[in-house]
């Protein structure tokens, strides 16, 4: 329903030296408990978000430098205060929910300045679980083509909060998460989240990037508290090039009274437009297997020669694997040519297969047996090249049946000079998404843009890289057991993430060949090993949420091991999640639900742990089977990752669970009928 409500205006005063009155715009959540507040100094606005009666960000600078030095910061009058209300419950084609409730308050307000005339509108919505804003520039005379120079938006912490985050980097987020106050933050990534002293949590973040550079956040250079938009530059430093009327994406603050309620969010996603594609059916949830692990760990390579992965008998093999064990889809990196020219220009050709490749014998055979073949596309970077063979590599794609495709982007970007996250590469990937869609090709992209909810409209953009994953594990010192129970609270606010989890031979000792290194990562890598307990890889499979979820390991160590089972069985989408419990990068729980079965999923840091678990998810007193898989009591990440234990028992609604997790450990509950 949308409606015009009254429009509500204050006159308060704010005490920060030079103020004088001010007038007050607000808008609070549909639950009252956020709200927003819009100053206005002498034609400068500020904004200020509040939960509970408490100031989370003060007063805060909104506006941008255009080229000419025209300054959109102040000198602006605010005039037509508009507050809108909507609510609705919309049906996701795939995600960890089926039905979402979009419910906001809004207030759009329009600026005008003083000296050029030029007109912007910002929009603010405020909903339950936190805010969003927005700016507008409408079709007007005295703007029509124009450079954005720097983004003025600014957060101001009310206090120096705990803050997980990744330093910004304009090509990669490839990083361990740190765990510092917000004044030792000089220079984040997004999502950033945050505790307050009284333990409420926000992160804040962006949503629906579209035709715009990435804004990162840097401290300001005199007020440690105060983060401001910095937005990745193009080769000349420019930062954005719009034409009216033109919209910025949205700037978010998720908050919550905890941690889990962060991971329940649905705001980023709600901030994007519905879906654009009228036939969804060829889009399906997959999980799938690959030719992959061995070429990271170094006993196969991605280039034709005796140590070659993507063989065609390999291919088979692994989807042989696949239609026997309930696994929808199989990438095969290597496939083609160019592997040995990875880096320059135009190196890669995605129309021809390696010598020992019969693409359109694998990719029959796949089809004969109802598995996906995941086409996989490494561009090295060479964006520019890939725009001019990539409908040629989709009507391939077309004519031997291939509905989805793993790009990467593994390597500095060509055109040289443009960056990752910048308005160049951010049209790019939008593009490859809108042309896949055109072709039906569902996509999990690497060395991506970061997630901003645009799969709400763009459904087939399944999942993403655009963290340190599983390969890190392969050829560095890898990632501690804190590392993946951070996810949950930070990457994965913004959106799926394809972490490729569930390697089962955590030590990497399963190897006939020896392992040669091909990065530089490294000095020895044959001392490369995964930092947690085998059930930790397991429960990851289920917490991580991807809608093309990857089981990583060689296949080799999955047949025959009964563990596997759990992942044979799992579901590869759900109608609902709930999330029990966590802390960030300490612990986490989540139970999820697809029809009438429950998995839940517990995973920890490097510290053991009993989690107790209350079942009221499950409505009423009904008994339902359960099959438990967990670490076995001297299970450690470090020392005895392999051992675990599967038990059976009953369940039903209102019961509590004792489920003991040891150090980097993890733990799955199948719950069924
Ligand atoms: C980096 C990607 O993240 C990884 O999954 C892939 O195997 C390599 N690039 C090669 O394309
Ligand atoms: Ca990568």
């Amino acid at each position: 329903m949308k409606g015009i409500s009254v429009v509500f205006f204050l006159f308060l005063l704010i005490s920060n030296g030079t103020s004088q009155a001010q007038v007050i715009f607000q808008c609070a959540s549909p639950d009252a408990q956020i709200g927003l507040l819009l100053y206005e100094n002498d034609g400068t606005p500020l904004w200020e978000a509040t939960y509970k009666g408490q100031t989370l960000i003060l007063p805060s600078g909104i506006g941008f430098i255009l080229k000419d030095s025209i300054n959109l910061t102040t000198g602006l009058e605010i005039i037509n205060p508009v507050h809108t209300s909507f609510e609705e419950t919309w049906q996701a084609v795939w995600g960890p929910n089926k039905f979402i409730r979009n419910h906001f308050n809004e207030l759009r307000c329009h600026f005008v300045h003083n000296k050029t005339k030029i007109t912007f509108v910002m929009v603010f919505r405020v909903f339950n679980d936190g805010i969003g804003f927005r700016y507008e520039f409408p079709e007007q005379n005295v703007l029509k083509d124009f450079i954005i120079t720097d983004e003025k938006t600014q957060f101001h912490m009310a206090g120096d909060y705990t803050a997980w985050w990744i330093p910004a980097d304009f090509d990669s987020y490839e990083k361990l998460y740190k765990n510092t106050l917000v004044t030792k933050a000089e220079h984040v990534n997004t999502p950033v989240t945050m505790r307050t002293e009284n333990g409420i949590h926000l992160s804040i973040h962006e949503a629906a990037l579209l035709d715009y550079s990435e804004m990162t956040l840097k401290k300001n250079s005199t007020s440690p508290l105060v983060w401001e938009a910095e937005l990745v530059p193009w080769a000349d430093g420019t930062k954005v090039i719009a034409t009216t009327p033109f919209k910025t994406p949205w700037r978010t603050i998720q908050i919550s009274p905890d941690a889990v309620g962060l991971v329940s969010s649905n705001l980023i996603i709600n901030l994007n437009d519905p879906c654009l594609i009228e036939d969804v059916s060829w889009i399906r949830p997959l999980k799938y297997i690959g030719i992959w692990w061995g070429m990271h760990i170094g006993t196969h390579t991605w280039t034709e020669g005796e140590r070659h992965g993507a063989t065609t008998e390999n291919a088979i093999r692994y989807i042989d694997f696949a239609a026997d064990n309930n696994i929808q889809g199989v990438v095969i990196e290597g496939w083609n040519q160019g592997w040995d020219r990875w880096g320059s220009r135009g190196a890669f050709d995605h129309v021809t297969p390696a010598s020992d490749y019969n693409l359109v014998k694998v990719a029959d055979y796949a089809r004969q047996l109802g598995v996906y073949l995941i086409m996989h596309h490494e561009t090295g970077g060479d964006a520019e090249g890939y725009e001019l063979l990539m409908d040629s590599a989709y009507i391939l794609c077309r004519n031997l049946g291939i509905h989805a495709l793993k790009t990467g982007y593994a390597g500095g970007i060509y055109p040289r000079g443009e960056h990752h996250h910048g308005q160049y590469m951010v049209r790019h990937y939008q593009k490859v998404v809108e042309t896949a869609a055109k072709y039906q090709l569902m996509l999990n992209v690497h060395e991506p843009i970061k997630p901003t909810g645009l799969y709400r409209t763009w459904p087939n953009m399944m999942t993403r890289e655009g963290v340190r994953g599983m390969e890190w594990n392969a050829w560095s010192d890898g990632n501690p057991p804190s590392h993946t129970v951070t996810l949950p609270f930070t990457r994965m606010l913004a959106g799926p993430l394809d972490y490729t989890p569930a390697i089962f031979d955590v030590l990497i000792e399963n190897t006939t060949t020896e392992r040669i290194p091909w990065n530089f990562n490294i000095d020895d890598i044959s001392k490369t090993r995964i930092h947690t307990t085998l059930m930790h890889q397991v429960a990851l499979f289920f917490i991580l949420y991807s809608p093309m979820q990857m089981a990583s390991d060689n296949i080799e160590n999955y047949e025959e091991h009964p563990v596997f089972e759990a992942i044979r069985l799992a579901p590869a989408d759900w109608d609902e999640s709930v999330v029990l419990n966590g802390a960030i990068g300490e612990y986490i729980t989540i139970a999820r639900r697809s029809n009438n079965e429950w998995w839940i999923s517990c995973a920890t840091n490097e510290e053991a742990r009993t989690l107790i678990i209350h079942t009221d998810f499950l409505k009423g007193t009904k008994a339902y089977k359960t099959r438990l898989y967990q670490d076995r009591s001297d299970a450690h990440y470090n020392t005895n990752p392999l051992v675990f234990e599967i038990k059976d028992t009953m369940v039903s609604g209102g019961d509590t669970l004792q489920i003991f997790l040891a150090p980097g450990g993890g733990a799955v509950i199948r719950v069924y009928e």
